[in-house]
């Protein structure tokens, strides 16, 4: 980075004394920040005018009509016209409001006040406090007013599973969304409407839990219930009514959140984004009370997920599921890092941050904002992603916006796209914390500035901030260092060098300032090599904040199962830059099979690309390229054979895949998902077939023992299967054979597993079908 200026000279007229850090900070207000052209302007862009093509009153079809109203619209598809409805329009409340904030968009201001007033007149018309939109199953397959499953819950019939609720989807993460989204409107322009009607609905829900002793409460908080504590937390904050502080406590799953104020990680197959929230909640209460069992368990969590649970692109979790710590390298599929986990992430280090600037926190925040919030949205199309695939060569898959894709990272989505001026600029006593280097102006109300942040970074090195206005002069400017410029970087005050030593992550110049002042940064954007937590030879290329991936072509060509590896003492010196406006090198031979481009991981939206490589020196490599390559063709031959594969024991497989069952619950071991069903029930779903003869391959944990059990396909029996200690500390594929008379001129047929009397099925973790 030829740009570098290291300077050991002081600067003329700079107080010389260390440097302070406050002991708190607050974000400036979002509206009090504007973006300057670049990607991330774009996607607000390109958001806004998302958010402004949806129907607010298709959003609100259910709510009307459970409230008794007629719709004004039809209802939208996917999730929306599942049990989950509803939370979308949480969402779309909270990206109105930011898109307001950000932009001053009047519509998105005017959208989210109309949504309110509907909100009273479902509520008005129900009397109770309640509103929502969501469903529940009834046993011919229909879905009604979920309402009706709070009075059974108030008996004490409470039939809970990760994420069904007496035949609801997680309906209090739903209902946690439009709670927020109320908040949000009150919060950003005192919209005093919002605050009624939230406050209605929180009385609602404090009668239900009122009805329920601890222990009921506690089976009821194993449902996933999103931010629902924080949420509370947050209306007793408005209000300083303590009676919603006490519900907001209450809300606290035992099983999951006491380890971690114990400080020990048990994450391991717990669903991820389910876990996420309820510790934001947590944060927020420590915040209110002082209290320090809620904090030390948030901060505790944050360090675990973010140091032995997440990959180079700051998400986390494989299907969904938080695996072993440090064991991400035998994680990289095409399910990892949902875009709600980061989105979640990103909100709990702005409370951690808020506790006690810490630049680290921000290199963290940095990580997942840019390669992973901003690889989830495409900007051709306003699309989201729902996973960022960590699998090399497995395609993004993004929504299309016309297609009724309502999936949570839709949502989510939503809200990231809304705000990337969020968390540039902290303010602390009298400093200003710049933590994000992203164009932009913003006033600081409290110091009377006006300042603009000029830049090409993360391509380019050089950050230029000017005062652009000063009421009071006399202040501090903290730019973050981040951790890994290993403290090199350059910095000038109006073209003088400065030399200040970092202190808890940031340069911090003090002085009395005036219109006009230049300060330039320069931070050393050169390429490095990153280990996955765990796996020390297995690595991503880095520059700077930016993960670089291998471009490997277009989406549509298929890659899948050829994993490149990275052979060579000295990889880095075999990246070669191509003269380019943005990032891009070419390996000379150290890529197997073959040389490739190095390009910005985000912005491979309709591409293809590699960004995890098995690292080998070139004598180990000798010796491993025959067992290497020999699993990667088992592999690819599999994958290629394949036909249709069941997750079992994962919410969206399982709803892909049409699941039905009784006396049947999800099983993990081994960091392995599977499901099991007990004496007397099954589990059925649906596999796609194609003519031919076909294989079903069946995975079991080898050191079971007595078990025995059928499987039937289209209530034909195929097998009966017993499993006896096998394949002792191993897991065991079983491949059965499936008459063609079983699959002849269909496409799709129904897998059962049925136990045994006094067994169970398995667990069966996965099934796949293959030619
Ligand atoms: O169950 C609701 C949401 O859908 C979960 O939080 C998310 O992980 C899932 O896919
Ligand atoms: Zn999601």
């Amino acid at each position: 980075v030829a740009a570098l200026a290291v300077c050991a000279v002081p600067f003329k007229g700079l107080a010389a004394i260390a440097p302070r850090i406050p002991l708190r900070a607050k974000p400036l207000p979002l509206t009090d920040v504007r973006l300057r052209p670049s990607d991330y302007a774009t996607a607000v862009e390109v958001n806004i005018a998302y958010l402004l093509s949806l129907s607010p009153d298709r959003f609100l079809h259910n709510f009307r009509k459970y409230a008794g109203l007629e719709p004004k619209a039809p209802i939208y598809g996917g999730w929306e016209s599942d049990t989950i409805a509803g939370h979308t329009l949480g969402h779309y409340i909270t990206a109105l409001v930011l898109g307001w904030q950000q932009t001053g968009n009047a519509e998105c201001r005017r959208r989210a006040d109309y949504i309110v007033d509907e909100l009273a007149l479902c509520q008005a018309q129900r009397k109770d406090g309640y509103i929502g939109a969501l469903g529940r199953k009834t046993k011919d397959g229909q879905i009604v007013d979920g309402e009706q499953i709070f009075p059974e819950v108030m008996k004490g019939q409470i039939k809970s599973g990760g994420f069904d609720l007496n035949g609801s989807w997680s309906p209090l993460y739903t209902v946690h969304k439009y709670f927020a989204g109320l908040l949000d409107v009150h919060g950003a322009w005192g919209n005093a409407k919002a605050l009624t009607v939230v406050t209605g609905l929180a009385g609602y829900f404090e009668t239900v839990f009122a009805a329920l002793n601890d222990a009921q409460m506690q089976e009821l908080l194993g449902c996933e219930y999103g931010g629902l504590n924080d949420s509370y937390a947050e209306l007793y904050a408005r209000t300083g009514d303590a009676r919603w502080l006490a519900v907001a406590e209450r809300i606290y799953d035992k099983r999951v959140l006491d380890p971690l104020v114990a400080q020990e990680d048990k994450l391991s197959n717990f669903h991820a984004n389910t876990q996420v929230p309820k510790l934001i909640g947590l944060a927020r209460i420590h915040e209110l009370t002082g209290k320090d069992d809620p904090g030390r368990a948030a901060r505790f969590f944050f360090d675990r997920v973010t140091q032995h649970h997440s990959y180079v692109i700051g998400g986390n979790a494989d299907r969904e599921y938080f695996f072993e710590p440090d064991t991400v390298a035998l994680h990289l599929t095409e399910s990892t890092c949902e875009h709600c986990n980061s989105y979640n992430m990103l909100k709990l280090t702005r409370h951690l941050y808020g506790w006690q600037p810490d630049g680290a926190l921000f290199d963290y925040y940095e990580r997942a904002h840019l390669n992973h919030v901003m690889s989830a949205q495409n900007p051709a199309n306003a699309g989201f992603t729902y996973m960022t695939p960590m699998m090399s060569g497995a395609p993004r898959g993004y929504s299309q916006p016309d297609e009724d894709a309502f999936w949570c990272c839709v949502g989510s989505g939503m809200e990231s796209h809304a705000k990337h001026g969020d968390s540039i600029y902290w303010e602390g006593d009298d400093t200003l914390f710049v933590n994000l280097y992203i164009p932009s102006e913003a006033q600081w109300k409290a110091k009377g500035v006006g300042l603009t942040l000029d830049t090409e970074y993360p391509f380019k090195p050089d950050i230029k901030l000017t005062i652009d206005a000063v009421k009071q002069g006399a202040f501090s400017l903290a730019l973050r260092i981040p951790g890994w410029a290993n403290g090199r970087f350059g910095l000038s005050v109006n073209g003088a060098p400065v030399s200040v030593t970092p202190a808890n992550g940031y340069a911090v110049v003090t002085r009395r300032w005036k219109k006009g002042d230049v300060v330039a940064l320069s931070l050393p954007l050169d390429l490095r090599l990153e280990s996955a937590p765990g796996a020390p030879d297995v690595v991503a290329v880095v520059r700077g904040p930016m993960v670089m991936a291998a471009d490997l072509g277009p989406s549509e060509m298929d890659w899948t199962g050829v994993e490149p590896a990275m052979v060579g003492e000295d990889p880095l010196a075999a990246f070669a830059p191509i003269v380019s406006d943005r990032p891009r090198y070419r390996t000379q031979n150290i890529i197997r099979p073959a040389n490739l481009a190095f390009v910005p991981f985000y912005s491979q939206y309709e591409r293809r690309s590699a960004v995890y490589f098995k690292r080998f020196s070139e004598s180990a490599w000798k010796t491993e390229e025959a067992a290497f390559l020999a699993e990667q063709a088992r592999q690819k031959d599999l994958a290629a054979r394949s036909i249709d594969i069941m997750h079992l024991g994962e919410m969206q497989p399982e709803r892909d895949h049409a699941l039905t069952s009784e006396l049947s619950y999800p099983a993990s071991y081994r960091g392995r998902n599977g499901r099991d069903a007990r004496s007397g029930g099954y589990f059925e779903f649906n596999m796609k077939v194609k003519p031919g003869p076909l294989l079903l391959q069946a995975t079991y944990w080898g050191g079971e023992r007595k078990r025995s059990f059928d499987i039937m396909v289209d209530n034909v029996k195929l097998a009966t299967q017993s499993l006896d200690n096998d394949k002792p500390g191993k897991f065991l594929d079983v491949d059965y054979p499936i008459p063609e008379a079983l699959t002849k001129g269909k496409t799709s047929v129904k897998v059962r597993f049925v136990p045994h009397d006094r067994s169970s099925a398995g667990p069966v973790f996965g099934v796949r079908l293959f030619t």
